[in-house]
């Protein structure tokens, strides 16, 4: 069972600009997807394009470089943050991508509402909130029954990928796959320098390369 009263993230509510609204009323229509409405992915994504998932991509940096680098790639996008999404939601109009849609909402209630006849080939959580107290342990996103159940949303040699600068939380994740069984750990070190190279960045990749902290970059295959 997913707690789904603990929540993963701080809500953060500010009323939001004029600019935000209006990017909001012109382009959510658009690239948005309802957490309400029951989807019919068939008629979103063909089953054969290969289908990546990002949850908390806060203001979507990762997202947009990747779908510009792969518009045959469709992106699927989840964030509860809303200057966050209308930043995203901009870029994705400025740069024309017609291949990312957005989810607003917690991923926790994804799962069983839309996700069900849905494949990903590769889900993507990039720095998620650490939550580093022991306290807050269980606030965090990553836990083993949170990951049981998307992975059956994962396609097998699927792949998770993902991005912490928290020692603490990295260790945690290690201890989830393990317990979880059918995945394989293929975590390679990965420094600043690959990060450039693939054009790949996210604010708060920029934020741990500011203080210098590690990234520790966890990919685990889905084997069975
Ligand atoms: C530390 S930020 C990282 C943002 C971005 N991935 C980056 O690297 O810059 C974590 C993000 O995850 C989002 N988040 C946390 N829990 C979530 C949940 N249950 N569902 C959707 N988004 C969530 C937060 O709103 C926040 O934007």
């Amino acid at each position: 069972m997913i707690n789904k009263s603990i929540k993963t993230f701080r809500l953060r509510s500010r009323k939001l600009t004029q600019s935000k609204l209006d990017i909001l009323n012109l382009y959510w229509p658009i690239f948005g997807l309802d957490i309400k409405q029951k989807i019919n992915f068939e008629s979103y994504f063909s089953k054969k394009s290969f289908l990546i998932l990002e949850i908390g991509f806060g203001y979507g940096e990762s997202l947009i470089s990747f779908a510009r680098q792969n518009r045959n790639i469709r992106f699927i996008g989840i964030e509860i943050y809303i200057p966050g999404i209308c930043f995203c939601l901009n870029k994705i109009h400025l740069f024309n991508l017609n291949n990312i849609n957005i989810f607003y909402g917690d991923a926790l209630n994804f799962l069983e509402n839309n996700f069900k006849d849905i494949f990903f080939n590769r889900i993507n959580i990039f720095f998620p909130d650490p939550w580093n107290k022991r306290k807050h342990f269980k606030r965090r996103l990553i836990q083993k029954n949170f990951i049981k159940k998307i992975s059956k949303n994962l396609v097998l040699n699927g792949f998770f990928h993902i991005l912490t600068d928290s020692y603490s939380y990295f260790k945690h994740i290690l201890i989830v796959f393990n317990e979880i069984n059918g995945f394989k750990n293929q975590s390679k070190k990965m420094n600043v320098y690959f990060f450039h190279k693939n054009k790949f960045y996210t604010r708060f990749f920029d934020k741990a390369k500011v203080k210098k902290k590690y990234i520790y970059s966890i990919f685990f295959k889905k084997k069975f």
